[in-house]
Parts: structure tokens; C-alpha cells; sequence
């Protein structure tokens, strides 16, 4: 049966339908890999760390919380508020173009229905245009 896209994001559904815990680790992972390889996102790149351990950790641990599954970010980071975690970045279109179109080709090779990923990455707009600091 084809899930409504409607009922996405209520409760644990979207955590549910991503595939839970090592689902979201798979998209993280690909995420970060697109990250390390595409052109268009090596200025992102530079904006972090060399060692991608421990941003790969908290994404991961958000995006637990934020599909509605287990508050992992905040079990072990505390509270956290997304757009002021990127105030001290030079955030503009063109890097939040480069952040969306990694996890849009994250989310091609995950092996959800369209809608789900649709669905994604329209949430994520949000919190991405929010992160802007110019
Ligand atoms: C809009 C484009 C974005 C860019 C260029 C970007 C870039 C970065 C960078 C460079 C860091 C590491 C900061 C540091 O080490 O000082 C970071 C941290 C982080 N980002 Fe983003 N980010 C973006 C959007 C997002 C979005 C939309 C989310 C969530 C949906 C997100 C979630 C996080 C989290 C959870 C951290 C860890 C923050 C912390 O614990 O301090 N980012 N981001």
C-alpha cells in the first residue's frame, strides 16, 4: 500500500519509514561521502572539520529526533537549536543549494518510496533556508 505522504512526520512514521536506526545511519553516511566527493559542496567541506567523525555522529543523532525516532542528539549533546548552531558559518543560497543537493543525492541511493524522499527534502528546506546567515 502506498503511503500517504500526509501521514509522514506524525509520530515515529517518517523514523518508521526510513528504515529506523540503520536507516538513518545509511543516509548520513552517503550524505557525507557526497559531501567529500562532489565539486559543488567542497566549499561546505571546508567549512568542517577534517575529521568528519563527530559532525557525522550529531547529524545522525538529530535526525534521529527530527524523523521522530529517539532524541539521540540530545541524550548525549543536549538541546540544540539548528539555525544558531550556524550562526558563526557563511551560510548564503549558493551553500544551501550545495547542503541540499548532497542529501537530495543521499536520498537517491536509499531505497525509499519517491514520496518519502520527496518528502524530506521539502522539511528540509526549512531548517536548511533557516541556517542562512547571509
Ligand atoms: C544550509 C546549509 C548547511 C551548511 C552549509 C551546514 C554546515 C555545517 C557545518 C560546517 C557544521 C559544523 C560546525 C562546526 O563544526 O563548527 C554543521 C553542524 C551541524 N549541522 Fe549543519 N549545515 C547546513 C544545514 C544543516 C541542516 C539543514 C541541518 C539539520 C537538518 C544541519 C544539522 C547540523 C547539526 C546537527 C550540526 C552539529 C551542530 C553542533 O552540535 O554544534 N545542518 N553544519
Amino acid at each position: 500500500m502506498k503511503i500517504n505522504s500526509t501521514a509522514y512526520g506524525q509520530g515515529d512514521s517518517t523514523y518508521q519509514a526510513v528504515g529506523g536506526d540503520d536507516g538513518v545511519k545509511k543516509l548520513v553516511n552517503a550524505f557525507y561521502d557526497i559531501m567529500e566527493t562532489m565539486p559543488r559542496a567542497k566549499e561546505i567541506r571546508a567549512m568542517h572539520a577534517a575529521d568528519l567523525t563527530e559532525t557525522h555522529d550529531k547529524l545522525y543523532r538529530f535526525l534521529s529526533g527530527w524523523m521522530g525516532g529517539p532524541r539521540l542528539y540530545k541524550e548525549k549533546y543536549g538541546s540544540i537549536n539548528i539555525p544558531e548552531a550556524h550562526q558563526h558559518l557563511s551560510i548564503g543560497v549558493e551553500e544551501r543549494d550545495a547542503w541540499m543537493c548532497c542529501m537530495r543525492n543521499a536520498l537517491k541511493k536509499q531505497p525509499y518510496p519517491e514520496d518519502l524522499k520527496e518528502y524530506l527534502l521539502d522539511q528540509l528546506s526549512l531548517p536548511a533556508e533557516a541556517c542562512r546567515t547571509k
